[in-house]
């Protein structure tokens, strides 16, 4: 789904550069990232909501979620095409704001800012906080005060709602760190408001903060829009029955990110202009319901935006067929990189494709895994892929649908260096982000 082209005698072009020539110019491993596939993308999450809330009478702001993936070009792109940008510390609110993105168009998450965070973002006047525990609310209010500021907060619920790719990336069930649930538990003891509910009483209660609205984030990699509309329902009515309580309807509701993306061939997206009809509908349906005003709406995809959008360019080392039991032989494919640039597979048994591109082969397809250069047998790419049987040293391997949770998650394990993020754009490429070096890592090393 980037703008990538194979031609017959091998050639695989993304947005008009042959890889060969990427590699050639910018070493290996690289990620790529297809300009105009995630400007693309960017245009199609803003239309889609803008078009289907706007049929039913409201607006949307559509925040990229900068974990996924974050530098000054790619908050500038973002921006361009109308989208806010959702930080999660002050390394990815520092790079938003020297992206020139204005603080009022950003938000700040996490479950465990520190006050150096929380003023940097008071500093910047960010649109918006979203707070994540009780305890925050007040030390919010309190750096707000500190200020002579009025801090924007949202409050992070917990809906209940399970859903997304894996555990780890599910985060609206109870037993989780993230927001503040909507089920009263043993915590409150007999007839005591939830979480959720002492929240945003809480922050009702300080004049250093106006409380914007609800935001529930359900998870990562989501196929099914159930759990959206099902997650709305709740926050819907914690809002309605705020309003009863005290007056205050809040103006906005957040529902978060995890879109999902289509990793391997076959996959299907989730498609943001169903997804967007439907949980528009959802949403007046059940402010219509409760007899209130619609809410202003906003998301925060990450990885349905930049995630097709990228692709990590390897080059084959060692080749080595591994007899299985059952018979069957695997090859192993060695890459120059691995885990340290893409830990998805290792932490969540994410699943990808490759191909070895830039030439052709009229070999035997075999039964291949593409694995890294580390000192662990964790340390798999790809877990099952056919490739050329003639797959060798010094091949270029292309594994798709990287932009999303590579870079952002990369480490420097066995001292690796880690990998650029080369752009591409109208048949040109441009380094966003250079290629760390051992001089860099030695650097920080102090003896
Ligand atoms: N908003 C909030 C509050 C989030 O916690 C997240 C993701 C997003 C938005 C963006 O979700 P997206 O649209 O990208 O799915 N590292 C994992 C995913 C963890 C995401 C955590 N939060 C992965 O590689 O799959």
């Amino acid at each position: 789904s980037t703008g990538v082209r194979r031609g017959d005698d091998g050639a695989c072009e993304v947005a008009g550069v042959d890889v060969r020539e990427l590699a050639a110019e910018h070493g290996t491993p690289a990620y790529v990232l297809d300009e105009a596939d995630f400007r693309a993308r960017a245009r199609a999450y803003r239309t889609a909501f803008a078009t289907a809330f706007a049929e039913v009478g409201t607006g949307v702001d559509v925040y990229y979620a900068g974990k996924a993936l974050l530098t000054v070009a790619v908050a500038r792109w973002a921006r361009q095409e109308g989208l806010r940008v959702d930080t999660a510390s002050g390394g990815e609110l520092a790079v938003a704001l020297r992206a020139g993105v204005p603080g009022a168009e950003l938000g700040l998450h996490g479950n465990n800012k520190s006050d150096a965070e929380v003023l940097a973002a008071l500093d910047a006047g960010v649109g918006r906080i979203i707070v994540d525990s009780l305890v925050e609310i007040d030390r919010v209010a309190d750096l707000a005060a500190s200020r002579g500021v009025v801090a924007p907060v949202m409050v992070r619920v917990t809906t209940g709602v399970h859903a997304g790719g894996h555990e780890y990336i599910s985060t609206a069930h109870e037993d989780q760190k993230f927001g503040l649930s909507v089920n009263p538990g043993v915590l409150d003891g007999d007839g005591g408001d939830p979480p959720a509910m002492r929240a945003l009483l809480a922050v009702v209660a300080r004049p250093e903060l106006h409380l914007l609205g609800i935001h529930s984030h359900i998870g990562s990699q989501i196929l099914d829009p159930a759990g959206f509309e099902a997650a709305a329902r709740v926050v819907l009515r914690l809002r309605a029955e705020l309003a009863e309580r005290t007056g205050v309807l809040v103006g906005e509701v957040d529902l978060g990110g995890g879109y999902g993306i289509a990793y391997l061939p076959g996959e299907v997206p989730l498609d943001p202009d169903r997804i967007a009809k439907d949980v528009a509908s959802a949403v007046a349906a059940i402010c219509a319901e409760h007899g209130t005003p619609l809410p202003r709406i906003s998301i925060e995809p990450g990885r349905a935006i930049v995630g097709p959008a990228g692709l990590t360019l390897y080059t084959v080392g060692t080749v080595k067929p591994v007899a299985l039991d059952d018979g069957r032989v695997r090859t192993y494919v060695s890459v120059d990189g691995g885990m340290s640039d893409n830990i998805r597979p290792a932490l969540y048994e994410a699943q990808y494709h490759a191909d070895v591109v830039g030439r052709t082969s009229d070999a035997e397809p075999v039964l291949a895994r593409v694995v890294g250069k580390h000192c662990e047998s964790g340390d798999i790419v790809v877990h099952e892929v056919m490739l050329p049987g003639d797959v060798r040293a010094g091949d270029l391997l292309a594994v798709p649908a990287t932009g999303a949770y590579g870079r952002s998650m990369a480490s420097n394990y066995n001292l690796l260096t880690r990998p650029p993020v080369v752009a591409v754009a109208d048949g040109a490429s441009r380094v966003l982000v250079r290629r760390e070096t051992l001089d860099d890592l030695l650097a920080l090393d102090l003896g």
